[in-house]
């Protein structure tokens, strides 16, 4: 009996579960058959899942790092020297003061400049015998409008770098300097008069005891009373749009302060590393370009910019050293234009042991005592060092002999001393971003 019923039993059995799954899936079919989209979302994401554990990364930032540094054992600089109406001596003096073959220079004298005036400097620059020569010192010959306190001051800057960037070759710090400044130190130490050696520092060799990618720009995220002076304010700067120069003007609303990132404020002068740089300009994190926006409403962005970005960036945030490498003379209380300096300022000027000073009036006495106590500058303005032998009377006798050695005079441990003292700082950390 029981034998015969097994069998029974497995003939119907089969068949009702074979109906029972095939209705199930009918029913499953029209109730999803509304959200084909969803079926075929869900089933292409799975596809694209697997895919990209393979190797397509989802979003590009994954491939886009930060460059590394160079490995020569000497660094190259890269200046950007800017002046305005007037300038065009005192451009010409710096320029030959911080002069040396491994550098690189941008000169640039605003549109407010005269036409003469530019075609002046363009001549010296294409026609000077060693400029000729190494072809490291270019001029921006579409000249920009810049305001004074407005954000063309940045974009002149960002500009500039943009050149260095595309036709200077391998630098390694990018320096924003004016025609009002003046190097304290010699780019390259060698020199031949050992009595004046004793103050003769050198900038390319200290330079290359320490890291690359190091970013020198002082700042605090202290702002006070910029928050309602600065901050607050919108101002539209007229270079922006316009082919005269006139003042920035402001913006009867004011704004509040950004959430989105945290204010910083600085001095304008900067020596900023390459890869800090490359982050900037090319902007494949959208975080310099909105800063860059923003800033193109703030009063003194030149004094925000740079500092703004670096200190929201994690990944140049710990390259940050809270100095400008200038001897400024502010007055107290500081007004908007620190003082000029004279001869009465030498003394604090060298015990600074910094390698730039500002601001000097121009054909300044004091100018003529740094190049004979400090640079050892020789007629032509240009300092002599390891690079430059001079074999006649004339400045196309100079010979440009191995810029791969420039020797520390003995004097290097004043800016050494600056630099390592900032370095080994307790505070050294505590000082970064805060
Ligand atoms: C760069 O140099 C100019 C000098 O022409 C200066 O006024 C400006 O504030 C500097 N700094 C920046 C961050 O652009
Ligand atoms: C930066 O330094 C801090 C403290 O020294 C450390 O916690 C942090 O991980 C560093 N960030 C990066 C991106 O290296
Ligand atoms: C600078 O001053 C000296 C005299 O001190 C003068 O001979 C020279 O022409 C002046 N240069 C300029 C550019 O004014
Ligand atoms: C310059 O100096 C470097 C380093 O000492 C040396 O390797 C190179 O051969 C020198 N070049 C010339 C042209 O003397």
């Amino acid at each position: 009996m029981e034998n015969n019923k097994q069998p029974k039993k497995k003939n119907w059995f089969l068949p009702l579960m074979l109906s029972l799954v095939l209705s199930t899936f009918l029913v499953f079919i029209f109730v999803f058959s509304s959200s084909t989209s969803y079926s075929s979302h869900f089933y292409k994401t799975q596809v694209r899942k697997k895919k990209n554990n393979d190797v397509i990364p989802r979003f590009v930032e994954s491939k886009l790092r930060i460059s590394s540094v160079s490995t020569d054992p000497i660094p190259r600089l890269a200046y950007l020297i800017s002046g305005s109406m007037g300038d065009g001596q005192s451009l010409k003096r710096t320029l030959k003061a911080l002069y040396h073959p491994r550098n690189q220079y941008v000169v640039h004298l605003d549109l407010e400049a005269s036409a003469e005036e530019r075609l002046e400097l363009a001549e010296f620059v294409r026609n000077e015998p060693i400029f000729g020569k190494v072809g490291n010192v270019r001029m921006i010959v579409r000249a920009n409008l810049v305001t004074y306190r407005g954000p063309t001051m940045v974009t002149n800057t960002l500009h500039a770098a943009a050149v260095l960037l595309k036709e200077g070759g391998d630098w390694d710090w990018f320096i924003n300097l004016s025609a009002s400044d003046y190097p304290l130190v010699t780019q390259d130490g060698w020199f031949p008069n050992l009595a004046l050696a004793k103050v003769r520092p050198d900038l390319l060799h200290t330079l290359s005891t320490i890291p690359r990618n190091l970013n020198f720009i002082e700042h605090t995220s202290d702002i006070g009373w910029k928050e309602s002076q600065r901050a607050r304010p919108v101002i539209i700067d007229p270079g922006l749009y316009s082919l005269h120069k006139s003042d920035v003007f402001w913006v009867p609303e004011r704004r509040g302060v950004p959430t989105a990132y945290k204010l910083f404020t600085g001095s304008a002068w900067i020596m900023l590393s390459r890869p800090f740089i490359e982050f900037c300009v090319w902007g494949w994190d959208n975080l310099p370009r909105i800063v860059l926006m923003y800033y193109a409403n703030f009063l003194s962005s030149p004094e925000g910019y740079f500092h703004t970005v670096i200190c929201n960036a994690d990944e140049f945030r710990n390259t940050t050293v809270n100095h400008d490498l200038h001897f400024i003379s502010w007055d107290n209380p500081p007004k908007q234009h620190p003082h000029f300096l004279t001869t009465d300022d030498f003394e604090r000027m060298v015990a600074s042991n910094a390698p730039f000073a500002r601001k000097f009036g121009r054909n300044e006495t004091v100018l003529d005592k740094i190049d004979t106590k400090l640079l050892g500058c020789n007629a032509d303005g240009y300092v002599p060092g390891g690079w430059l032998s001079k074999q006649g009377n004339t400045i196309s006798d100079y010979l440009i002999t191995n810029t791969t050695k420039p020797k520390p005079g003995p004097g290097a441990e004043r800016l050494k001393h600056l630099i390592t003292g900032l370095l080994t700082a307790e505070d050294f950390h505590a000082k970064q971003c805060s």
